[in-house]
C-alpha cells in the first residue's frame, strides 16, 4: 500500500481562506458527550486552575462513514463482480476525510471565540484540530467545568463530566479530548500503566522429553502436526512474494529466537534453525531478553504457530512499542505505522491513551524518534491477540477505531482477533453494573462485557474451540472447555448485513435464556465470534522449555495461518488477496463444522450455549480448511 501525505500547511491555508466565505457559526451550545457519573476508584479532589495547559482535540466527524456497509459489501461479497477490486489509500481519504466546511467552520469558531491561529492545528488527515489551550479557555469552549481527579493508585487527571459544542459545529464533531475520558495519560508513565488489564493467555507447564507427539494426543497437547490434522492443513508450502503473515506484539511482549528455535526443532519437521520473523519495530519496538510466561508468553506462542504453519512463507512481527510505553489496548500506533490515511501530525490519536512520540530521552528506553506514519505496508492478513472491554472507552473513540478496521478491509487486509478468554463477562471478569461501573475482578454478577475490537462487525474475530475431552483427531469440536471463550453481542455496533440471516435464525430457534437486564438483546447488533478455532494446550517454547498455553489468542493466530496460505495460493494462481473475509464466511456457512456442544460462563451465568448454526458460543464453528480454500479459490 502506498503511503500518502498532505501537506498540512496547505490544508490550513485553504481552511483558514474558505472559512471567510462561510457566516460565523454562532450558536447556543448543545451538550455534546456526558457521562453518568465518575467511574469506580476515581475521586474528585478540586476544581482544575485556569492556567494549567491543555491540549485540546476536535475530532472531525468524516463523511460516508454511513455507506461503509455497502462499500465494503463491493469489494467483499462473493457474489459481487467487484469482489477483490480493493481501494487505494488515495481513495480511502477522498471519501471518508472530514468536509473541509467541517474544518473551515471548526477553525472559524474557534478564531472567533479568540484562539489566536497559532495555536490551532488542523492534521494532516484533516481529521483533528488541536488547539493549544488552557483550562480556563476551554472551559469556555465547551461550556463545561475542568476538575482533578484522582484514582486508587494515585493517578492524576484533569477531566471534565460533560461538554457542550454550539449547535452549527456540533454536526462536524465526533468528539473533544481531553474531556470526558477517565484513562491515566499514556504521555506520564504511572503504576497504572504497567499493570493495565490485557487479555493474557492461561498457560501451564509441560515436561517434555524433546520427543514430537503422537496425534493421539491432540486432545490434551495442541502441536502444528495436530492442528493440520484437525483442519486439513498442509505442510508443503511456498514462499510467496509480497504475502508475509502479520503478527502484532506489544511491549512489554517480546518474543525470545531460543525458544522459537527449541520449538521449531522439536515440534516441526521444516522450519529450520533461526528462521525469525521479519520484525517492524513500531514507534520504538524492541524485542527484550525478559524471561517468564508474563513477558514471552503471548509473543512466543503467536510466533511459534504462524511461523510453523506457514513456513516457508514470511512472518512480519508488528512490535509496538517502546520501553516506557505499554498499553496493549491501544492499536491506534499501531494503525499510524501501518495506515499513512491515518495518521495525525502528531503520532497516536489521541493523548488520553495513545503514544504521544518523541517521548522524554532522560526515561530510559524511551522512544525519541518521530511518531510513525504509514512507515510500514500492512501485510495482508494480520492477526491481533489483543483487547480490551468495549465499554472502556467512549463510544465516540470506539467506533472511530473500529472505522479504521473497516478502511483497512476496503483496502484489502484481512484483519483477525481473538474473541477473548473470559466467556461473556470482560478482561479479568469483570462484568458491569446498572450504572455502567465495572464489577470487582471475577464477580458472579452484572450485565455482560463484549470485548473490542473482537465485537467490531470490521474484521474476523476468532473465539475458542477444543477437541471433546480425550477425543480424537477427526472428532466433532466442541466449545473451549478449559476457559470460556469470549463471545456475545455488542452493545454498540449495529448488525451488519452479513449477519442478519445468522441471528434471525438463531433467535427464531433457540432463547439464549437472558432477558435485556444482561445484555442487548435487541437482535439488532453484532454478534461475536465469527468463527471458532482449537485453544487449548497450544505447546510453545519458552525459557527453554516448553509450556501449554490457553486461549483464544491461540486461535486467532491458527485460523489467520490458513488465510494465509489460501492468499499465497490466490496470488499464484494470479489473484489478489481475500480482504474483509465475513461476507464470504457467512454467505458460506459449509466452510465449517458446526459446533453444537458446550458453553461460556462469566457473571455468574452458563454464558451462551452452542447450538446448531451460528451461535455467541462458537460463531459459525470451526474452518475445513479444505472448503475454506474451495470457496476462496473459486472467487475472482
Ligand atoms: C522473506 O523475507 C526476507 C527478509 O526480509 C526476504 O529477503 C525474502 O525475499 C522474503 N521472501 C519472500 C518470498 O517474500
Ligand atoms: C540454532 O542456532 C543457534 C544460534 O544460531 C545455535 O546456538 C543452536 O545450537 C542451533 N540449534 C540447533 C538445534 O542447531
Ligand atoms: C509498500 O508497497 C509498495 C507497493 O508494493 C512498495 O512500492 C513500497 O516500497 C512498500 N513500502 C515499504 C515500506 O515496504
Ligand atoms: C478421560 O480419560 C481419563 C483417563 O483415561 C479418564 O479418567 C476420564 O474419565 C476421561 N474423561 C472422559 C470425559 O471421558
Ligand atoms: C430479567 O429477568 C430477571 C429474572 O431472571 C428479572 O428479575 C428482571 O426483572 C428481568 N428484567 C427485565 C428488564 O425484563
Amino acid at each position: 500500500m502506498m503511503r500518502m501525505m498532505i501537506g498540512t500547511s496547505l490544508f490550513f491555508t485553504a481552511a483558514l481562506c474558505s472559512s471567510l466565505v462561510f457566516g460565523l457559526p454562532t450558536s447556543e451550545h448543545v451538550v455534546h458527550e456526558k457521562r453518568d457519573g465518575i467511574p469506580e476508584h476515581w475521586t474528585k479532589i478540586s476544581e482544575a486552575s485556569d492556567d494549567t495547559p491543555i491540549d485540546l482535540r476536535f475530532a472531525l466527524k468524516q463523511r460516508n462513514l454511513e455507506r461503509a456497509q455497502e462499500y465494503m459489501r463491493e469489494v467483499s461479497h462473493p457474489e459481487s463482480e467487484n469482489f477483490g477490486r480493493f481501494w487505494t489509500p488515495q481513495e480511502v481519504i477522498s471519501t471518508f476525510a472530514p468536509s473541509e466546511e467541517a474544518l473551515s467552520d471548526t477553525v472559524q469558531w474557534l478564531l472567533q471565540m479568540g484562539v489566536a491561529s497559532k495555536r490551532i492545528a488542523p492534521s494532516a488527515g484533516r481529521n483533528w484540530v488541536k488547539v493549544k489551550s488552557t483550562v480556563a479557555e476551554a472551559e469556555k469552549l465547551l461550556d463545561t467545568t475542568y476538575s482533578v481527579y484522582q484514582d486508587d493508585e494515585g493517578t492524576i487527571l484533569v477531566a471534565c463530566e460533560s461538554y457542550a459544542i454550539p449547535a452549527g459545529i456540533r454536526q462536524h464533531i465526533d468528539f473533544v479530548s481531553p474531556t470526558i475520558q477517565f484513562d491515566p495519560r499514556m504521555g506520564t508513565i504511572t503504576k497504572r500503566n504497567a499493570k493495565r488489564e490485557a487479555m493474557r493467555p492461561k498457560f501451564k507447564t509441560v515436561n517434555i522429553d524433546s520427543e514430537p507427539l503422537e496425534l493421539d494426543s491432540c486432545s490434551q497437547l495442541t502441536t502444528p502436526a495436530c492442528l493440520r490434522a484437525i483442519y486439513g492443513i498442509p505442510e508443503e508450502g511456498e514462499a510467496v512474494e509480497g504475502n508475509s503473515y502479520g503478527i502484532v506484539e506489544f511491549a512489554p511482549q517480546s518474543y525470545n529466537q531460543v525458544d522459537l528455535n527449541g520449538f521449531f526443532s522439536v515440534y516441526t519437521s521444516n522450519v529450520p534453525n533461526d528462521t525469525a520473523p521479519i520484525v517492524n519495530g513500531i514507534d520504538g519496538g524492541y524485542l527484550s531478553d525478559d524471561t517468564g510466561s508474563g513477558t514471552r508468553g503471548e509473543s512466543n506462542l503467536d510466533l511459534c504457530y504462524a511461523m510453523a504453519l506457514v513456513h516457508p512463507q514470511n512472518v512480519t512481527l508488528y512490535q509496538v512499542g517502546d520501553a516506557t510505553f505499554s498499553n496493549p489496548a491501544t492499536n491506534n500506533n499501531l494503525l499510524d505505522a501501518i495506515d499513512g490515511s491515518y495518521c495525525t501530525f502528531e503520532g497516536g490519536d489521541n493523548p488520553d491513551w495513545d503514544g504521544i512520540y518523541p517521548h522524554d530521552a532522560s526515561v530510559p528506553g524511551a522512544y525519541t524518534g518521530e511518531p510513525m506514519c504509514g512507515t510500514y505496508n500492512a501485510t495482508n492478513v494480520i492477526s491481533v491477540s489483543y483487547g480490551r472491554n468495549e465499554i472502556d472507552r467512549p463510544p465516540s473513540y470506539t467506533t472511530r477505531e473500529c472505522m479504521e478496521y473497516m478502511k483497512l478491509g476496503l483496502m484489502g487486509v484481512t484483519l483477525m482477533f481473538s474473541s477473548g478468554d473470559t466467556g461473556v463477562s470482560g478482561i479479568s471478569g469483570r462484568c458491569v453494573k446498572d450504572n455502567g461501573a465495572p464489577t470487582p475482578v471475577g464477580s458472579s454478577y452484572g450485565k455482560f462485557n463484549p470485548l473490542f475490537p473482537a465485537s467490531c462487525p470490521w474484521i474476523t474475530s476468532v473465539g475458542g474451540s477444543a477437541l471433546p475431552v480425550n477425543g480424537s483427531v477427526g472428532d466433532r469440536e466442541v466449545v473451549a472447555y478449559q476457559f470460556s471463550p469470549g463471545g456475545g453481542f455488542s452493545n454498540l455496533f449495529p448488525l451488519p448485513d452479513y449477519q442478519a440471516a445468522a441471528i434471525a435464525s438463531y433467535y427464531s430457534e433457540h432463547d439464549p435464556g437472558y432477558n435485556s437486564s444482561r445484555y442487548k438483546n435487541s437482535q439488532a447488533v453484532r454478534g461475536f465470534p465469527d468463527v471458532a478455532v482449537a485453544s487449548q494446550d497450544f505447546i510453545t517454547g519458552i525459557d527453554g522449555g516448553f509450556q501449554a498455553f490457553t486461549g483464544t489468542s491461540a486461535a486467532a493466530p491458527t485460523f489467520g495461518a490458513m488465510i494465509t496460505l489460501i492468499n499465497g495460493e490466490r496470488i499464484k494462481a494470479g489473484k489478489g488477496p481475500v480482504g474483509f473475509l465475513n461476507e464470504v464466511l457467512y454467505a458460506h456457512p459449509e466452510i465449517f463444522n458446526d459446533i453444537i456442544e458446550g458453553h461460556q460462563s462469566g457473571c455468574g451465568t452458563e454464558g451462551f450455549h452452542a447450538v446448531e448454526g451460528w451461535d455467541p458460543a462458537s460463531g459459525l464453528g470451526a474452518p475445513s480448511y479444505g472448503i475454506l480454500k474451495a470457496v476462496l479459490m473459486s472467487l475472482p
